[in-house]
């Protein structure tokens, strides 16, 4: 299909990290799975539920748009994702597997984060207003999970150092 405007752009980079957060659905509660601290495995599964909401928050605005909520691989996503698995599959000592583990998941913030901030401002400048509000409250879903994740990765960064003496 040929991008003839910023609306097809929108649409397919909605499709785009449509996909993406059904991928992470996926992912997240294996890396929960795999880490200790309790801390980290709530703010995992915290953001999983909230991921589930960001799947339903772009249905509707794929309905606001009067098109089919469809995905579209994303393959930067599934590589963030391959990575990430690659740790789980690493002899890690837990701390350090835990710091690996928030570096993965902040990569993956930060991808949702440009995505959405671009994503809002092409709905609004589109006069989608309602759409961008939408995608605006992701946005800032986004950005507390990543500092939610700096926080936790203090504690756990420091046990990393010397994970023997713990
Ligand atoms: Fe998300």
């Amino acid at each position: 299909m040929k991008l003839k405007n910023l609306e097809d752009l929108f649409v397919d980079e909605l499709k785009d990290i449509y996909d993406a957060e059904k991928q992470l659905t996926k992912a997240l509660p294996k890396m929960a799975k795999a880490v200790e601290s309790e801390e980290l495995r709530e703010a995992f599964e915290q953001h999983l539920e909230e991921t589930k909401g960001q799947v339903e928050r772009l249905e509707e605005v794929f309905r606001l748009l009067e098109k089919p909520a469809r995905g579209k691989k994303c393959k930067a996503m599934e590589g963030l994702l391959e990575e990430g698995a690659d740790l789980l599959d690493e002899d890690a000592e837990t701390a350090v597997l835990e710091a690996g583990l928030i570096c993965a998941a902040q990569k993956v913030e930060h991808y949702e984060i440009a995505t959405y901030g671009t994503l809002a401002r092409w709905a609004s400048d589109l006069g989608q207003d309602e759409a961008a509000k939408l995608l605006e409250e992701t946005l800032t879903e986004e950005k507390s999970t990543d500092e939610r994740l700096t926080e936790i990765a203090a504690q756990i960064n420091r046990e990393a150092e010397q994970p023997e003496a713990k």
